[in-house]
């Protein structure tokens, strides 16, 4: 029997030096994050890569120790990707499971990429990678799901849909003008990601485990070798500050309130009483009993989602609440918060970008109670104000017109000339002219508005956003 099998080797530590006894099962089993952190396996491969050409330049690695080690960490690399090399039950976290392949592969001379940095400077530098990089990803994903609502846009460039506020008929508006208010949201919630970007690009590799490094490694280079504008200014806020984390958790969560305000739209114009839209047979589900059902529960999950997201963002920033500088352990819950937040993003917008890009519209039926519950009346009173009559009095004619529609059950433009009349003398027969939805929607042609000649320089303007959304991410 080979020594090995009848003695296993003692896990890597990290730490184990001043401690006579190893860790109790208890405090190993509550310590442990390789379950979660392993994620970051490939950036701290790479972070591990520029800190070996730092400590090389710094003249503490020889040439051929570095090509070594290089070698060593893109093997690695590859290993962990395919399989070949995971975790073991022993590993506390991500970072001490590779020093173990690192060790298995190169031995002592894997012990020389410790030297000046720390886990604190680490695991700040990986999970900064990480969100960079999947920061880009969900902008890839939300770009797709704009380019639906802006296929769907351009569909309805002409088709009138009833405009609402309090969920009650307002005044008519364009159906595209509905949907780029979502793209509108959307745009800036993928401009957060860039802006937040920005911010994010400050590698803390070289803070060591709080003060810095007495040894002449270089963090500007490694972090320009990362992709980071420039190495953190103070190390102290390098290894403790978690900002970077709340708030690409912030703008996730916000993206999930503006995904679940679509949902909701969804999960009411595809209702029998709204029948506004069709959801298309892939992006609907049925009900185990009811065979006639058809349910929005994409629209529903992308709903629901919006909870977990802000519940992530919460449990980050209570748990950043009053921790002391620098680094505390309290920190390791930095990362499943942001990782069910990439998590289920990546999951529910390309749901979305299906779901809207196959929603039928029904736009004869729209159109049909565009100007429902007398969404009309404001174009009249407008009317009047034009006609020099002061807001307040055309107001209060046209509210005593709409009462004798309601009594009459009839439309405002079906009121006889007599009756007009008898309302109020101001309402002589041509106010009719501007009692059709045509006429009102052209009539809104103040920037930001409805007027189908606005709406089709916002889709443009729209467009050239996304293109450059897109752009960003895929660079
Ligand atoms: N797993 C730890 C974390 O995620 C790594 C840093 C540990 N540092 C320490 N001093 N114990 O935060």
């Amino acid at each position: 029997m080979a020594d090995s099998e009848a003695n296993p080797p003692a896990p890597v530590r990290l730490w184990g030096g001043r401690f006579e006894s190893g860790p109790a099962d208890a405090l190993a089993r509550l310590s442990v994050s390789v379950q979660f952190d392993w994620r970051l396996a490939q950036y701290d491969l790479l972070a591990s890569a520029a800190h070996a050409r730092v400590l090389h330049k710094a003249g503490l690695l020889a040439d051929t120790e570095l090509a070594r080690m290089l070698g060593a960490l893109e093997e690695l690399g590859r290993a962990c990707r395919d399989g070949r090399f995971r975790p073991s039950a022993s590993d506390e976290d991500v970072h001490t499971a590779l020093e173990r392949g690192l060790l298995e592969q190169v031995g002592a001379l894997g012990g020389k990429l410790r030297a000046g940095r720390s886990r604190n400077d680490q695991v700040a530098t990986d999970l900064r990678l990480y969100l960079r990089d999947h920061a880009r990803l969900i902008t890839a994903r939300l770009v797709e799901l704009e380019q639906a609502l802006l296929g769907q846009a351009e569909r309805h460039l002409s088709t009138p849909a009833a405009g609402l506020t309090h969920l009650q008929h307002a005044q008519p508006v364009l159906l595209a003008h509905h949907l780029l208010a979502h793209v509108q949201a959307f745009s800036r919630d993928s401009g957060r990601l860039r802006d937040w970007d920005k911010r994010a690009a400050v590698s803390p590799l070289g803070a060591g485990a709080l003060a810095g490094s007495s040894l002449a490694i270089d963090p500007e280079a490694v972090a320009a070798e990362l992709g980071f504008e420039s190495a953190a200014e103070n190390s102290m806020d390098a290894v403790s500050d978690r900002d970077f984390a709340a708030e690409f958790c912030f703008a996730a969560a916000l993206l999930g309130v503006h995904l679940s305000r679509l949902g909701e739209e969804v999960v009411l114009w595809s209702s029998h009483e709204f029948g506004w839209a069709e959801i298309d047979d892939a992006y609907a589900t049925g009900s185990s009993i009811m065979p006639q059902k058809k349910n929005p529960d994409v629209a529903e999950l992308a709903r629901g989602k919006a909870g977990r997201l802000i519940g992530d963002l919460t449990a980050l920033l209570t748990t950043l609440k009053g921790l002391p500088l620098t680094y505390n352990r309290d920190l390791q819950e930095d990362k499943e918060p942001v990782f069910d937040a990439v998590d289920t993003l990546l999951v529910v917008l390309p749901a979305m970008a299906g779901l809207v890009g196959s929603l039928r519209f029904h736009a004869e039926r729209m159109a049909a109670t565009a100007a429902a519950g007398h969404a009309l009346a404001t174009e009249l009173a407008e009317l009047l104000v034009r006609r020099g009559t002061p807001f307040r009095e055309a107001h209060e004619v046209v509210g005593h017109l709409v009462v004798w529609c309601q009594v009459h059950d009839c439309e405002l433009a079906d009121v006889g000339d007599a009756d007009l009349a008898k309302v109020s003398p101001l309402l002589t027969p041509d106010v009719r002219e501007v009692l059709t939805i045509e006429g009102a929607l052209a009539a809104r042609a103040s920037r930001g508005g409805t007027a189908p000649v606005r709406v089709g320089e916002q889709l443009g303007r729209a467009r050239l956003a996304v293109e450059e959304q897109a752009a960003w991410a895929a660079g």
